[in-house]
């Protein structure tokens, strides 16, 4: 009895975890990556050309940012949830129109500036 609600919570746990991952790890296509780039033009003003300056001196530098890290710090912006330096509902209120898919493709394009460098 035990054995099977142990081995029914690891089934149902490992289906969420590669739900999220798959979603997290897709890369952009080259569209996405081109929408992805004029989004950015709005950061730009703010966290630099590449994502390399630190907003209003007290942001991140968020082009070090992991994918995983930029779209659970932009959803969380998106929700009101998260502010650190307290200009997180300046973040949100540039974040709040977003999508959940342009969140998405955004983190995958900043994630790649280090790298292009
Ligand atoms: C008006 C200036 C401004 C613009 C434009 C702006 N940001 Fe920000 N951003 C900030 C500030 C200030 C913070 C720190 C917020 C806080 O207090 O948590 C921040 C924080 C962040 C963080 C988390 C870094 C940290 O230090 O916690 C990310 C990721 C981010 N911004 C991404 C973006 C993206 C993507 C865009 C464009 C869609 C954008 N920002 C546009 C000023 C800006």
């Amino acid at each position: 009895m035990q054995l099977t609600l142990i081995l029914l919570l690891i089934v149902i746990f490992s289906g969420c975890e590669n739900k999220t991952t798959n979603f997290k790890n897709i890369p952009n296509t080259q569209t996405e990556n081109e929408k992805a780039k004029e989004i950015f033009t709005i950061c730009q003003r703010c966290h630099g050309i590449k994502g390399e300056k630190s907003a209003l001196n007290v942001s991140d530098i968020i082009a070090y940012y992991s994918k995983n890290d930029l779209i659970k710090a932009l959803t969380l912006y998106k929700k009101s949830k998260r502010d650190r330096h307290r200009f997180g509902s300046l973040m949100t209120g540039i974040i709040r129109d977003l999508s959940k898919d342009d969140i998405r493709i955004l983190a995958d394009y900043i994630s790649n500036f280090k790298t292009k460098n």
